[in-house]
Formats: structure tokens, sequence, C-alpha cells
């Protein structure tokens, strides 16, 4: 090819490219300065990065860099400054008791972020990720409570759990009246229409199934079906059902019995996440 003669910009009188489109013609100015310094700088600064941090790659991994970073090493150091934040708690924490750390603000606040987190991790698979429960689980944030709603009472449930075998775990449970012959079918659906009908009129003296509760449920949800929650026994007055209010549901629970289970978490957990755990289950909604 041959070469071009240099050619004009008529306008601007600067040198065009040759190269042109549609009568459009690009012109050949220099690259501003202010570019070309940027540029450089930029060069110099990756041959600096190069030097100093891991860049190019090896057979074996990459180049280490000077500073020999890491950034598995910049994780332990922010774990350890957060442990280092962590462990002024931690002291308090583990000697405080849970009515102090209620009435401590640092302490509760403590107390809740691990809780909550802890939860997630533990518990939300079977109360789910609000504590609201579903199905036989049942709801922490309302103050109904099974087992009791003290700071000490929960923090016993939540350290030995419910019905798993352990021996301090709350193990007391309801007889299964149906399947193992203590009550007969026709029995079991009368002291169902009973206890739905409390709800309604509360317990019914005048009742044709009253003496059959009277007789084998009065021991464990008392006289006013009010509940008692050394047993666990719920009060069958509150409108408040886990396992279902129709009259199937009610006579499934009669003729089966239920009897929830709930894992120990002493030994899985540290006694700190038990703590935070309480105080957190405790602020949901009806702690007493
Ligand atoms: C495998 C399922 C399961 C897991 C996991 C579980 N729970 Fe439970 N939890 C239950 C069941 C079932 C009950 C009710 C048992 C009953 O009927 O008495 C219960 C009851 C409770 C109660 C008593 C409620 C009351 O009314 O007295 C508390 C408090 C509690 N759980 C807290 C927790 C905490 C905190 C965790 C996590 C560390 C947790 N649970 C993990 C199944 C579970
Ligand atoms: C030995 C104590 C005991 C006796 C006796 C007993 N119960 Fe229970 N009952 C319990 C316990 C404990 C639970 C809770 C089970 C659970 O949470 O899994 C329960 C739960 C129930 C529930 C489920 C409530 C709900 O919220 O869904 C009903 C209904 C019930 N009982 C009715 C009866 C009736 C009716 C009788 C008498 C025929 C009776 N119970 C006798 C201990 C007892």
């Amino acid at each position: 090819m041959a070469k071009k003669q240099k050619k004009l910009d008529e306008v601007s009188g600067v040198e065009t490219t040759g190269h042109e489109w549609d009568g459009l013609e690009e012109l050949n100015n220099p690259m501003p300065r202010w570019w070309l310094i940027v540029f450089f700088i930029t060069i110099v600064w990756s041959l600096w990065y190069w030097v100093i941090y891991p860049a190019w790659p090896t057979i074996s991994g990459a180049t280490e860099g000077s500073m020999k970073w890491t950034s598995k090493k910049e994780l332990q150091e922010q774990r350890a400054e957060i442990d280092a934040r962590k462990e002024k708690f931690e002291k308090r924490f583990k000697t405080a008791s849970l009515e102090e750390i209620k009435s401590d603000p640092e302490l509760f606040q403590y107390a809740m972020a691990g809780g909550q987190a802890a939860f997630r991790d533990n518990c939300a698979a079977c109360h789910g990720t609000g504590a609201t429960g579903n199905g036989q689980f049942p709801n922490l944030n309302d103050d109904d409570w099974l087992w009791g709603g003290s700071l000490e009472q929960i923090h016993k449930t939540i350290s030995y759990g419910i019905r798993n075998g352990n021996d301090e775990a709350h193990n007391s449970a309801m007889p299964a009246f149906g399947k193992d012959g203590i009550l007969t079918k026709d029995q079991i659906k009368e002291v169902a229409e009973f206890v739905i009908n409390i709800n309604k009129n509360g317990v019914d003296k005048n009742h044709k199934a009253y003496q059959l509760f009277a007789d084998n449920c009065v021991a464990c949800h008392g006289k006013n079906a009010e509940g008692n929650q050394d047993l666990g026994a719920p009060n069958l007055a509150d409108a408040i059902w886990l396992y279902g209010s129709e009259p199937e549901n009610v006579m499934q629970t009669i003729f089966y019995s239920r009897n929830g289970k709930m894992p120990v978490w002493k030994g899985r957990l540290s006694d700190s996440t038990i703590k935070q755990l309480t105080v957190y289950v405790h602020s949901l909604g009806g702690g007493n």
C-alpha cells in the first residue's frame, strides 16, 4: 500500500489519521497530558502491587508478595479482635445470674444478639425462625407456657429438654387413654366434647362427661382445666391448642397422647449460649 500523504483537517488544522466514515474524519490529536499521567501512575501502581501482594499464579499457588498478606490471616485478625471484644462481656456474663443479665442493658444486649443467632442455628428448625412454632412445636412468643415462663424455668427447659430420656429432662407424660385401654372410644368422644366445651362454657359440672374428666384428667390438667406447669400439662381453658381444637384432633390427643419431645442442649451448647437463649426466649413475649 502506498504511504498516504499527511492530510490536515480544514477546520481545526489538526492532522487526520486517514480514517473516514461517511465524510467524518478522525483527528490525530495527542492524548491529553492528565490522561497519560494517570496511565503511567497505574502502571507503576500495578508493579508495586505485584511485588507486595500475592499476584502471579505459580504451579503450587501464587507468588506470596513481600507483605505475606493472606485473606485467611486477615480473617484471623478480625476474629481475634471480635473475640477480644466479646471476652470483656463473656467474663461478666458467665458469672452474672439471669436476673442480673436481664437488668444490665449491656449484658442484656449481648445476650439478645447471641441468643438470636443461636436460636436461628439450633431452634428455628422446629420452632420456626420467628419462634412462632408450627404444628406440634409450641409458639414461644405467647405467654402460654407448658413448662413455665420464668427465666429459671425456661433455662431448665432449654438445658435438659423434654421427654428425651435424660434424667434431668421434663419427663412427665400424658397416658394414651385409648391405646392403653384406659377409656373406651365412646368415653373418649364424650370427654373430647367436654374439653372443647370448656373453651365456651368453662368446666361444666352438669356435662355428662364431667365425671370422666374429674376421674382421669384433673390430676394433671387441674380442677378448672388450668393446667400444671410442673407436669407440662397445658391449660385446656385458654383456647390455645398445640395439637388442634377440632373434635378429631382432640380425640386423637386423648386416644394416643402426644408427648412432644425436645433435645437436651446442655453439653451441646456452651453454658453461656444457653443463658443467652434463655434471655432471648424470655424476651420474646410473655416471659414471667
Ligand atoms: C427437634 C425439635 C426441637 C428443637 C430443635 C428445639 N425444640 Fe424446643 N420444643 C420442642 C417441642 C416438641 C416442644 C414442646 C414439648 C411439649 O409438648 O412439652 C418444645 C418446647 C420448648 C420450650 C417450652 C415451651 C413452653 O411452653 O414451656 C422452650 C422454652 C423451647 N422449646 C425452647 C427451645 C430452644 C431455645 C431451642 C434451641 C436451643 C429448642 N427449643 C429447640 C421441639 C424442639
Ligand atoms: C399424667 C398427666 C396427664 C393426664 C392424667 C392427662 N393429661 Fe392431657 N396432657 C398432659 C400433658 C403433659 C400434655 C402435653 C403433651 C405435649 O405437650 O406434648 C397434655 C395435653 C393434652 C391435650 C392437648 C392440648 C393442646 O394444646 O393441644 C389435651 C386435649 C389433653 N391433654 C386432654 C386430656 C384429657 C381429656 C385427659 C383425661 C382423659 C387428660 N388430658 C389427662 C398430661 C396429662
